[in-house]
């Protein structure tokens, strides 16, 4: 197996209690692996040698919430929403119109492309979801084409009643013949338990459905106004909770009380001229956070965790400390992933380079790329 050095680097974000943010440091790679932190000056011997030039490195960010399974365009709506029109979520029917519309190449094309976006900017892991199919050949399909690209693969059959269906025909239709075909392509399943969606008993009962086939669980919630989706979460032992726009302080207290991750998605409420959620708040009480893109062509259509980071520290107050690691090691306890989001020994090496010489400036410096290099399972793709 090849080692490779990276030494010289200013700033070191491990996310480990063992290391936390060294300077003047260096990391060893062993094939995809960490094999070594610590000072520069007493960095081992590694068959190839990085200088990091004086810049910060940082663990690849993990994008723990997107829909890229999709085809189609919604400019216009987004148009619309800028002049005043809101959000209703009632668009994704344009997408699951388009998406069943598309070949399977070209759903897989508009996937790649979106991975290989990321990837460019510095995410390293990266979870997408069906959701845009809706009938049981098309949710299958999306899965498959899911898997193809993304590391973690989600089921959301429930995201929206397709216009015509009967919602309690559709929910037995999920839990009868959709999440038998889908289980096997998938480790997640999701339900939009928001008001004009799914209900919390509907919800509840997919999500326990979907347990049954060993999938582990996420849910929307709290999106677009305050409602069961916080609660039903905690109560299910849901991975992840997404949105968490909307939270009175009984949600609040419980996701504090858990092992629920609440997953926010600034760049989906500044799309969608939402409130941000108040991650100080959940913070505060001791919940733990991750911050993702919702990358989607509806509600969120970006790519770059960086801008979630830095929005979470210009408008949501996080320190840049906090929203690197909601944006890490956070996004990856939301996918009960201990191998990433962290720079120690024996994590999946997952390198974030950057053209700075401190996480600061993601903040310091809104809107600039200042991705430098990744390494991604150990494997290098230096911009
Ligand atoms: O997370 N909330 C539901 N699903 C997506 C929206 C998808 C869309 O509008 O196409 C979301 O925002």
């Amino acid at each position: 197996m090849t080692t490779t050095l990276i030494t010289n680097i200013a700033e070191l974000t491990t996310n480990t209690a063992e290391h936390g943010t060294l300077r003047d440091a260096a990391l060893v790679i062993d094939g995809d692996r960490v094999a070594w932190v610590g000072p520069a000056s007493s960095a081992p011997a590694a068959d190839t040698r990085h200088d990091a030039g004086g810049r910060a490195v940082l663990p690849g960010w993990v994008d723990s919430h997107t829909h890229l399974v999709f085809a189609g365009d919604r400019t216009a709506e987004f148009a619309a929403r800028m002049a005043g029109k809101p959000y209703t979520a009632g668009g994704i029917a344009t997408t699951v119109a388009a998406t069943r519309a598309a070949t399977d190449d070209e759903l897989a094309a508009v996937l790649r492309r979106h991975v290989a976006e990321a990837v460019a900017q510095g995410t390293t892991y990266i979870e997408t979801k069906t959701g845009y199919g809706l009938t049981v050949a098309d949710e299958l399909r999306s899965a498959r084409i899911a898997g193809s690209a993304a590391d973690e693969v989600t089921f959301l059959g429930a995201h929206l009643v397709p216009p015509g269906s009967d919602p309690d025909s559709y929910v037995d239709l999920v839990i009868a013949e959709m999440l038998p075909a889908v289980a096997p392509y998938v480790g997640w399943a999701d339900v939009f338990c928001e008001t004009g969606a799914f209900d919390a008993d509907q919800s509840r009962a997919v999500l326990q459905a979907a347990a049954a086939h060993g999938l582990g669980l996420r849910v929307h919630g709290n999106q677009l106004g305050p409602g069961p989706g916080v609660a039903l979460a905690v109560e299910l032992g849901a991975a992840s909770v997404d949105h968490c726009t909307y939270l009175s302080q009984s949600d609040v207290d419980a996701l504090a009380g858990s092992d629920t991750v609440a997953t926010l998605l600034p760049a989906c409420d500044l799309s969608t001229r939402q409130p941000l959620p108040d991650a100080r708040r959940l913070i505060d009480a001791g919940a733990t956070i991750a911050l993702a893109t919702n990358c989607n062509p509806g509600s969120s259509y970006t790519t770059s965790m960086a801008y979630c980071v830095t929005t979470a520290v210009l408008q949501m107050r996080l320190s840049i400390t906090e929203a690197v690691a909601a944006a890490t090691i956070g996004a990856a306890k939301s996918l009960n992933r201990t191998d990433i989001g962290h720079l120690g020994v024996g994590a999946r090496a997952d390198v974030h380079l950057i053209d700075a010489p401190s996480i600061t400036h993601l903040a310091y410096r809104p809107g600039i790329p200042l991705t430098h290099a990744v390494w991604r399972a150990g494997n290098p793709s230096t911009l």
